[in-house]
């Protein structure tokens, strides 16, 4: 620490690695970006640039500096895991993205080694920093549609670009491409945080559009939560409108509508004749997610904060990221569902707790 601010690494400088910089940067008060690394020596030294930082091409290097305190890894899924453990064995403070690692086992040691280790750890998920989500995590708190009976999530992206381009990391499962590992993750982990844990699941993985890779572009997991509710979560990287996100639930004694793509982005409906609904405040749209005012952009500024907030306090970050482990449980679920022709996956046995 330098003048009572972390110093803080980026490890993998791909399309978000500029948010979390543009945050450390509208931080500055309270942690120093002091370097980031690449594979890609010219991405890293323009980046480095960019930020006005040193860079490096080799994690460890980045790891080994003594004016890195906390790590922040945006790196590739099949790095995640030996790049977060070198991380910890460090006792170097983590800040992760999301999905924690490929599958559970590896998700759930990672979790265990970061909690036993002096560094703090923190799953960048940002499913629980966008500003709709917290809007309707405040309604369900609030009673304000009963008990939740029936879920539906969606989540819509184009990874086209990434699934043409042979070699790219996304088009092989060895190194941890899929759809549902990808963005399963996001979604089990909202079911996690607003409703709880799955009971029961069956999933359908597709591939709809003619790439040349084996990855599911089109996927449905349904099944029932442990609080009776059924659910329902679709996912496609293949959708042909801006990046977006919608979740419907449907409660004993109302409805909450929430779509990023819809002005208003959140609506509650209180029983079959509240034809209006009531709009509510606190989800701004804006259907550009990744640039600064985007719902996506500002989720991982809000997520980034919330790390330098938790190191420069000394406080828990506001997620728990045992969640988001669970959630990399749900994924394999899922994938034994697909590979087992889509057959009933019971998950009463499988709990939290047991992270
Ligand atoms: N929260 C979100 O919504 C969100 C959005 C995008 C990406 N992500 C996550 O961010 C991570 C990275 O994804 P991405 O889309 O930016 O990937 P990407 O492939 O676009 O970028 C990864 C970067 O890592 C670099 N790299 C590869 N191997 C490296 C190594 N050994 N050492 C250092 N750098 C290396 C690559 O050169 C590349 O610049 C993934 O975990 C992904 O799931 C999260």
């Amino acid at each position: 620490m330098k003048n009572g601010r972390h110093g803080v690494g980026i490890a993998g400088l791909g399309l978000i690695a500029r948010t979390h910089a543009t945050a450390y940067r509208a931080n500055a008060d309270r942690v120093d970006l002091v370097a980031v690394c690449d594979a890609d020596p010219e991405v890293a030294e323009r980046f480095g640039d960019e930020f006005g930082c040193r860079s490096y091409t080799a994690y460890s290097d980045l790891i080994a500096d003594p004016e890195v305190d906390a790590l922040d890894l945006i790196l590739p899924h099949f790095l995640h895991k030996q790049a977060a453990l070198d991380v910890i064995a460090a006792g170097k403070h983590l800040l992760l993205e999301k999905p924690v690692a490929p599958n559970y086992p590896d998700s759930v040691e990672i979790y265990r080694r970061a909690r036993e280790s002096a560094g703090s750890f923190m799953v960048a998920e940002n499913t629980r920093y966008i500003a709709a989500y917290r809007v309707v995590a405040d309604l369900l708190a609030q009673g304000a549609i009963g008990d939740v009976i029936h879920v539906r999530t969606q989540l819509r992206s184009n990874e086209k670009l990434h699934l043409s381009q042979a070699g790219n990391w996304r088009t092989k499962y060895e190194l941890g491409g899929g759809l549902l590992l990808d963005t399963g993750a996001h979604s089990f982990y909202l079911l996690a945080w607003l409703l709880g844990e799955v009971a029961e699941l069956r999933a359908v993985g597709r591939k709809v559009f003619p790439l040349p890779n084996p990855i599911e572009d089109t996927a449905e997991v349904t099944g029932l939560l442990k609080s009776g509710a059924h659910f329902s979560c679709m996912f496609t990287s293949v959708s042909e409108a801006p990046h977006s996100e919608r979740l419907e639930l449907y409660g004993s004694t109302g409805v909450i509508l929430m779509d990023q793509a819809q002005e208003p982005v959140v609506r509650l409906f209180a029983g079959d004749h509240d034809y209006l609904g009531r709009a509510i405040d606190g989800a701004p749209f804006a259907l550009d997610a990744w640039h600064p005012g985007g719902w996506h952009f500002e989720s991982v500024l809000v997520e980034v904060e919330d790390f330098i907030g938790s190191l420069a306090e000394g406080r828990e970050p506001e997620i728990d990221s045992r969640d988001a482990v669970y959630a990399i449980g749900v994924v394999d679920a899922a994938y034994r569902s697909i590979r087992s022709d889509q057959s009933l996956i019971d998950l009463r046995g499988f709990s939290r707790e047991d992270i």
